[in-house]
């Protein structure tokens, strides 16, 4: 496994493995890897003849209030258990190079990017699409994968390559847990015992939606004030949002429709840290 740090390196292994006519497959992060990042390298290793993984705390999609300055950074552990999923190359470059003076090229996915995740955190997925164009072009991936635990991400990244005729093929990997049912995310271990037990109520809260829909409920306002319901009994959690939507375009509905795709997603504080999680109901992203 080679640890590459420049754009121009990445750039001139990912033209030589092309010529050589082996596929590639990439998996961006942006590090403090956990079992959700290696299950989507696992897959890159059993699709690709080679696999790169990035790791680049990408600065664009942060708030100004958001966790940028602690978001947690430690290559040499990163390596290691990359290097236990025969991860061939890890492309981790530093902000100034990807970001050069004078950078001013953004790509927005307008109106996706707008709900869910997008309304609370304004600006966040024009990095995201920015950030990952950038590094397909540097990478040049045949194949690049991403975790249902982003579902907006997968879905907002779909559409850019779709719009842009990008000549890459997006792979999704289903969402790794904690056997207790919390969704894996590098921002648990901001979480004290008390907090991480607290922060169950999003998989309860789902697992309630989906009780119900296998129920036969259809009603999103019921199903939402349900989930609420759960949310709300938690005390140290507090709700950000929680919404039912169709998958092509995020927007609310107001019924379940039969056989569409539909996104369950929410978003809660426990006490400073924010986590996400959601389940797709009739079908996949
Ligand atoms: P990061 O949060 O590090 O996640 C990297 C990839 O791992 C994403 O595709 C994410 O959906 C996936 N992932 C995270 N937790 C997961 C879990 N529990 N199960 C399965 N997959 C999981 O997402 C990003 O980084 C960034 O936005 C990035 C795409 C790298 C652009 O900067």
């Amino acid at each position: 496994m080679e640890i590459i740090n420049r754009v121009t390196r990445m750039a001139s292994v990912a033209r030589e493995l092309r010529a050589q006519g082996q596929t590639i497959g990439f998996v961006p992060t942006m590090g403090a890897l956990h079992e959700g990042h290696l299950s989507l390298m696992a897959k890159a290793r059993a699709m690709c003849d080679k696999v790169v993984a990035s790791v680049f705390v990408n600065p664009t999609q942060f708030g100004a209030n958001e966790d940028l300055s602690r978001y947690p950074h430690d290559l040499a552990r990163d390596a290691e258990l990359a290097f236990t999923k025969e991860v061939d190359y890890i492309f981790a470059p530093s902000p100034e190079d990807m970001y050069p003076n004078g950078f001013t090229s953004y790509i927005t996915v307008e109106g996706l990017s707008e709900r869910l995740e997008g309304a609370s955190r304004p600006g966040h997925f024009r990095g995201v699409a920015t950030v990952v164009a950038k590094l397909f072009n540097i990478v040049h991936p045949h194949f690049a994968f991403f975790g249902r635990k982003d579902a907006q991400q997968v879905i907002i990244l779909k559409r850019m390559v779709k719009d842009l005729a990008m000549d890459v093929e997006i792979v999704v990997g289903l969402t790794v847990r904690e056997e207790d049912g919390l969704a894996l995310s590098s921002r648990n271990v901001y979480l004290p015992a008390d907090e991480r037990k607290a922060a169950l109520v999003l998989r309860r809260a789902l697992d309630k939606c989906r009780q119900l829909y296998n129920g036969g409920d259809r009603d999103c306002a019921r199903l939402v004030l349900a989930m609420r319901a759960i949310i709300e009994a938690e005390p140290l959690a507090r709700l950000d949002y929680v919404a039912i939507t169709d998958i092509a375009n995020l927007e609310q509905i107001t019924t379940i429709p039969h056989l569409r795709p539909t996104l369950v997603s929410l978003a809660v504080y426990i006490g400073k840290t924010r986590l996400i999680d959601n389940i797709v109901l009739n079908g996949e992203l």
